[in-house]
């Protein structure tokens, strides 16, 4: 039977990339997104289907789901996909921010996992993969809300798998680096704080950012690894896609990897 893989967020960058690559590969495709129109350019055959999905509105998720599975019969891979950043000095951020960031990146994700979780278990068989960052095990400053959502994706996922093995269900936590997509023209930024510390640092780390984008890696690089997840019957958890510094994350005690982490961002 051909399987399916439904994807959160594919209307740009990495969900997108990824709706392209399963298609390519002769998978049926699910992709969503807040709107369909976004989508179109992605219905390349009979075998993708092009749904509206908002992961902070559970009647979207049921319903996205429930077309999904009319039209294809099964479902195997989950991509929970869909995020963004929210940058700032903390002290800053509004509640209605932070909520809009956990309401996205992590509620969102716990709930298209919860509902597709029943099928999963009745077909004995699913793979969920998580898009964390490579930021979800290390932080820079200005970061500390999308960063704790990451690191949050992490627990959940570390844990989820135990709890899931016995269902035939594989957890999967995909860590990027800095890729060139739209989550730069996306971020959620504060204006000025008017406090000269935050607001040099807040310069600092976007002049980074920016930097850094422009040389990122492309989409595709990441949509590669989601695919090698798929596939990979292992019971191997974390993939880094393009984060070399995880591997220096790795290996350095808190106090030196910290040390670096301050010249970095000095
Ligand atoms: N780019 C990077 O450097 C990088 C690094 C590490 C991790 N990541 C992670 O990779 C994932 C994809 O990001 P990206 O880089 O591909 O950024 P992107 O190009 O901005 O794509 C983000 C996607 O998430 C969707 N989205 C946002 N809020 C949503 C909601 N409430 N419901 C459904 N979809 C929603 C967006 O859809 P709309 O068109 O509706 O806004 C868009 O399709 C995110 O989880 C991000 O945290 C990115």
């Amino acid at each position: 039977m051909t399987k399916t893989v439904f994807i959160t967020g594919a209307s740009s960058g990495i969900g997108k990339a990824t709706a392209q690559l399963f298609a390519a590969k002769g998978w049926n495709v699910a992709a969503t997104a807040r709107s369909p129109e976004s989508l179109q350019d992605l219905k390349l055959s009979d075998r993708v289907v092009l749904l509206q999905l908002d992961v902070t509105d559970s009647v979207t998720i049921d319903k996205a789901i429930s077309q999904a599975l009319r039209q294809f019969g099964n479902i195997d891979v989950l991509v929970n996909n869909a995020g963004y950043g929210l940058l700032g000095p903390f002290e800053f951020s509004t509640p209605s921010q932070i909520q809009r960031q956990f309401d996205t990146n992590l509620f969102g994700l716990f709930e298209v996992t919860r509902s597709l979780l029943p099928h999963f278990r009745q077909q004995h068989s699913g793979t969920i993969i998580n898009l964390s960052s490579m930021g979800g095990q290390l932080s820079f400053p200005l970061g500390s809300l999308y960063h704790a959502t990451k690191w949050a994706i992490e627990g959940f996922s570390e844990s989820l798998q135990y709890e899931l093995e016995p269902f035939g269900i594989r957890v999967k936590v995909i860590q990027p680096g800095s890729i060139r997509t739209g989550f730069y023209d996306r971020l959620d930024l504060p204006t000025e704080t008017g406090i000269k510390e935050y607001d040099y640092a807040m310069k600092r780390l976007m002049q980074q950012a920016i930097s850094a984008s422009k040389n990122a890696t492309l989409p595709n690089a990441v949509a590669k690894v989601i695919y090698r997840a798929a596939i990979d019957n292992s019971q191997r958890l974390r993939y880094p896609a393009s984060a070399p510094i995880l591997a220096i994350r790795k290996v350095l005690p808190d106090r030196l990897f910290f040390a670096m982490m301050r010249q970095i961002s000095r």
